[in-house]
């Protein structure tokens, strides 16, 4: 059996320093024009994606779903949506892929399944107490008729965790019964991961794609598999961590690992291993870095850059702690900035300084009227931002329409809204629609080339960000994403980076091994360059423009320098 850290197989470590560019499949490419992204779709696109210089995609979920949450309510872990496509699709899709050496990883959304899986409507007809009904985790309500939720557990989405059934079966037919749960939407019940064909059945799962050529997976909320369903429940006001050492009731159990440990093996049957990165939002401790293990997933997304207001000292201090951390873990790090789950980072940066999480929301449900945003300025950081973190070691994920530029859609149309928390919170929060608007391919073609009407409207000013109004544009982002994954190719070497310079607040400046220096400008004036720095060297600069005369390097700008 081979093993992620010492299989010989040359391409092994594909996935320590990828650019990793991740797909949301429904908001790509549309190849039949039914106003939804499909396999197809991508694959038409393979052209673009091998110049964009990216390794690997990783695509959202594609998978059979009513769409309760954007696919990530999975009704079969091992079909396609018909309205995305074929299996046959898929196989032309990593056919297509791999001619162009780009990998593919998928999603794996093990926490829950739909409410429409064999299993749970199986569930559904089976009576309190059968073995159908154990694969999830239905219970009796408190109250005398059972009519209180089993416990105080809110749903990530607003609204209780649980919900009751009618029963089908048993003495109480026809009757309201047990209650089942969900950390998310009502649709999406989560899996009972003591059961062991529930364990079972995802290593048949993994095998399936791996055996169709994936190369790795996105472990869905992969902290919150295991829990402590021992009667009487925990309480759980707020669904988070509460006791950070392995304990809590729901999340980042220690016994997780022995989850991910069987993953591992099965992911070791193959050569080059399959790899896996999860998805955990867990604190920052010594505890996150252990889903990233060689033994068990290789590597685990880092969200704190994504966190991190723009400044100089919280971008180092953020770097230096995920270094340390993949150090212990023996993982490459992981960076991101943006995804389907959060408003896309130009317009984060947009925003006043010291906007909190609260105050972001409060924006979203504005429609993005207030507080006033400077678009300018956040698509400058934005910019800055991502050639500070691509010069990085590590693997650098992207999310789809990044390398545009483009803005959150703050101001959707609430009648095209779609994400359960716009619904369970009684529209008072958002929800993540805004980041996952349709693509815009080209200005000159009805709704911008994406294919036929988007299942979310594109806004007019897409048209001046879509693909066709950068291609070739000196200084457009497209431009700007290509020159870097391609500079990034080049100058990548060891994973290490070595900090130049004294720590300002203002300024950072670090050194790869082989000579490659990253220097960037968060404040909002020009600054000096180091001392030392030539700037003959400069090889670009988020500006997207020369180098300007003088020792200095512009505000928000970050420069980068080949040996
Ligand atoms: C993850 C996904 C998110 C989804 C949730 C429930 O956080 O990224 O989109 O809603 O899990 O599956």
């Amino acid at each position: 059996m081979t093993d992620i850290l010492t299989s010989s197989h040359p391409e092994a470590n594909w996935w320590r320093q990828a650019a990793v560019y991740q797909i949301y499949p429904r908001s790509f490419s549309d190849a039949n024009g039914d106003g939804l992204g499909d396999l197809p779709g991508v694959t038409a696109r393979m052209g673009y994606l091998s110049a964009l210089g990216i390794d690997a995609i990783w695509l959202s979920p594609f998978y059979p779903s009513a769409l309760a949450d954007g696919g990530y309510d999975v009704d079969d872990y091992r079909s396609v949506d018909p309205r995305l496509g074929s299996l046959d699709d898929f196989d032309a899709m990593v056919a297509a892929a791999h001619a162009v050496n780009i990998r593919v990883i998928v999603d794996v959304v093990p926490n829950h399944s739909s409410n429409r899986h064999a299993w749970f409507q199986e569930a559904l007809v089976s009576a309190p107490g059968s073995p159908a009904r154990a694969r999830y985790h239905f219970h009796d309500g408190r109250g005398d008729d059972g009519e209180l939720p089993p416990s105080d557990w809110p749903s990530h989405f607003g609204g209780a965790a649980w919900t009751r059934v009618v029963e089908a079966a048993g003495p109480n037919a026809g009757r309201p019964g047990q209650w089942y749960l969900h950390l998310f939407a009502t649709e999406q019940p989560d899996w009972n991961w003591d059961h062991p064909e529930v364990r079972e059945d995802f290593h048949t799962t993994l095998r399936f794609w791996a055996g169709r050529g994936v190369d790795g997976f996105r472990v869905d909320v992969a902290h919150a598999l295991v829990k402590d369903m021992s009667m009487p429940l925990r309480s759980k006001p707020k669904l988070e961590i509460l006791v950070d050492d392995g304990t809590d009731a729901l999340f980042d159990r220690d016994a997780v690992h022995t989850v991910f440990e069987g993953w591992r093996q099965v992911m070791n049957e193959y050569d080059p291993p399959r790899i896996a990165v999860a998805e955990a939002w867990v604190p920052f401790t010594n505890r996150r870095l252990k889903y990233a293990r060689p033994t068990e997933l290789g590597q685990a997304f880092n969200f704190d850059l994504l966190q991190a207001p723009f400044k100089a000292a919280e971008f180092r201090s953020v770097v230096q702690k995920c270094l340390a951390e993949a150090d212990v873990s023996g993982a490459s790090s992981t960076w991101v900035f943006s995804n389907h789950d959060v408003v896309r980072h130009p317009s984060r940066y947009a925003l006043p300084d010291g906007s909190t999480a609260k105050e972001l929301e409060a924006w979203l449900l504005a429609d993005g009227a207030t507080p006033p945003t400077d678009l300018e300025r956040g698509l400058r950081r934005a910019r800055a931002a991502t050639l500070f973190m691509l010069g990085l070691p590590g693997s650098a994920y992207l999310y789809q329409g990044e390398e545009l530029g483009l803005f959150e859609v703050a101001d959707l149309p609430h009648e095209a809204l779609t994400d359960p928390t716009w619904f369970r919170t009684n529209h008072l929060v958002k929800g993540r629609d805004g980041c996952r608007v349709p693509l815009p391919w080209d200005d000159a073609e009805p709704n911008n080339g994406f294919g036929g009407t988007p299942w979310l409207p594109q806004p007019a000013w897409f048209a001046g960000k879509a693909v066709s109004a950068q291609d070739g544009v000196p200084g457009s982002t497209l431009e700007l994403y290509r020159s870097a994954l391609d500079w990034r190719r080049k100058l990548q070497g060891e994973e290490t980076l070595e900090w130049l310079s004294e720590p300002t607040d203002i300024v950072t400046h670090y050194r790869r091994p082989n000579g490659w220096e990253v220097i960037t400008n968060f404040g909002g004036a020009t600054a000096l360059l180091p001392s030392g720095v030539d700037l003959a060297t400069v090889v670009l600069a988020s500006s997207g423009e020369p180098a300007p005369a003088g020792h200095v390097i512009p505000g928000e700008t970050t420069f980068w320098l080949a040996p």
